[in-house]
């Protein structure tokens, strides 16, 4: 059934988009590449595309994420990729239709409003905008009957935000978006090869080595990376052990379990039963990373329901969402949002 909608989850690595024409999610970095010549700025890539050329650009060209700790932090370069988005996903024919926008849920009301305003100005024939909290979206997601559950706790993992929410009824008892995720990660892996091994690795490298970790850790081998040398200044391959590469994460696993803790001492003792009875859900791109869901579940003593497919969970709750009227409760409009 086609529908004449789309839902966005405007990451701050990925902005994944619901898009209901053709029924399905696609997934691009929400990065955007700027060019300068003479005085004049030219939009050079955007997306995947403006993704390759990320730490590798020549020095007139500007790669950038417009999204930044889960809020709109360049309107203007959001609009231009916002609006390139939507024309690639309409074959370059852009038709009226509602959008349906997720926002988190602990930020202020004019950090809500610029999700609104987003899709309003960047010439998107937009009929109507409505938001949903992104927690909402992502319980939907997970197929949580979230209109009648009295309590589900959902931890979702990004790029450089992890936002930690109670929802019950149809909506937020309490969340908190605090800084870290996918970024922080590969930054503790690069500092702590920088530390070890006077070696200077890229941000790509340092990723691909966190999500390689599962799989060196089965088959007990070390990561091979390449990268400058500090003293030297030469290019080198090294070889890293896995279990630096766990320490490394050790730090960011803590703060954030300790934030789902201190949620769950502040929830509301009336909703303990459903948390406890459903588990923890986590999701986002980054919950499948090392053991956090085993040492999650220790310290709660909680079971931890874990999303394979985490990226896109709140994109398919927004699918969902735009297609099941029973759900439409759970949507709001600008006019809703206090500020
Ligand atoms: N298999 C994996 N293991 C660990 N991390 C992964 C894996 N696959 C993707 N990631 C990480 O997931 C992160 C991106 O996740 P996601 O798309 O949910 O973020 P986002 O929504 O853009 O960010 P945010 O929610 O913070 O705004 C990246 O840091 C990426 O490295
Ligand atoms: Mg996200």
């Amino acid at each position: 059934m086609s529908i004449s909608a789309f839902g966005i989850d405007l990451g701050t690595y990925n902005i994944k988009i619901y898009n209901g024409f053709n029924e399905t999610i696609t997934s691009q970095k929400n990065i955007i590449a700027i060019q300068k010549i003479m005085n004049k700025k030219n939009l050079f890539a955007y997306g995947d595309h403006a993704f390759e050329m990320y730490e590798k650009a020549p020095q007139n060209i500007t790669v950038s994420f417009p999204v930044i700790n889960g809020v709109i932090a360049d309107i203007n370069h959001m609009q231009i990729l916002l609006r390139n988005f939507i024309n690639d996903a309409m074959n370059n024919n852009i038709r009226s239709a509602d959008y349906y926008i997720s926002v988190p849920t602990d930020i202020t009301g004019v950090e809500k409003r610029a999700f609104y305003d987003l899709v309003k100005e960047s010439n998107v024939k937009a009929r109507n905008i409505y938001i949903v909290e992104k927690a909402i979206a992502d319980g939907v997601g997970l197929d949580v009957d979230v209109v009648n559950s009295q309590g589900i706790l959902v931890v979702n993992i990004g790029y450089e935000t992890t936002e930690i929410s109670i929802l019950s009824m149809g909506g937020i008892v309490l969340s908190r978006l605090i800084k870290v995720g996918g970024k922080k990660f590969d930054e503790s892996i690069r500092n702590i090869i920088r530390k070890e091994y006077n070696l200077l690795v890229g941000i790509k490298t340092a990723e691909k080595v966190k999500i390689a970790l599962p799989k060196l850790e089965e088959n007990k081998e070390d990561a091979i990376v390449y990268g400058r040398d500090i003293v030297t200044g030469l290019p080198v391959e090294r070889s890293i052990p896995v279990n630096l590469i766990e320490k490394a994460m050790s730090e960011n696993f803590e703060t954030i379990i300790d934030s789902v803790r201190v949620i769950l001492e502040r929830t509301p003792p009336e909703l303990g039963a459903d948390i406890y009875r459903k588990g923890i859900f986590l999701t986002g791109g980054s919950a499948g990373i090392g053991d956090l869901h085993e040492l999650i579940a220790k310290s709660t003593g909680l079971k931890v329901n874990f999303s394979v497919n985490g990226e896109e969970s709140v994109a398919y709750g927004l699918s969902q969402i735009i297609k099941t009227e029973s759900l439409r409760s759970v949507v709001s409009t600008m006019q809703d949002v206090e500020y």
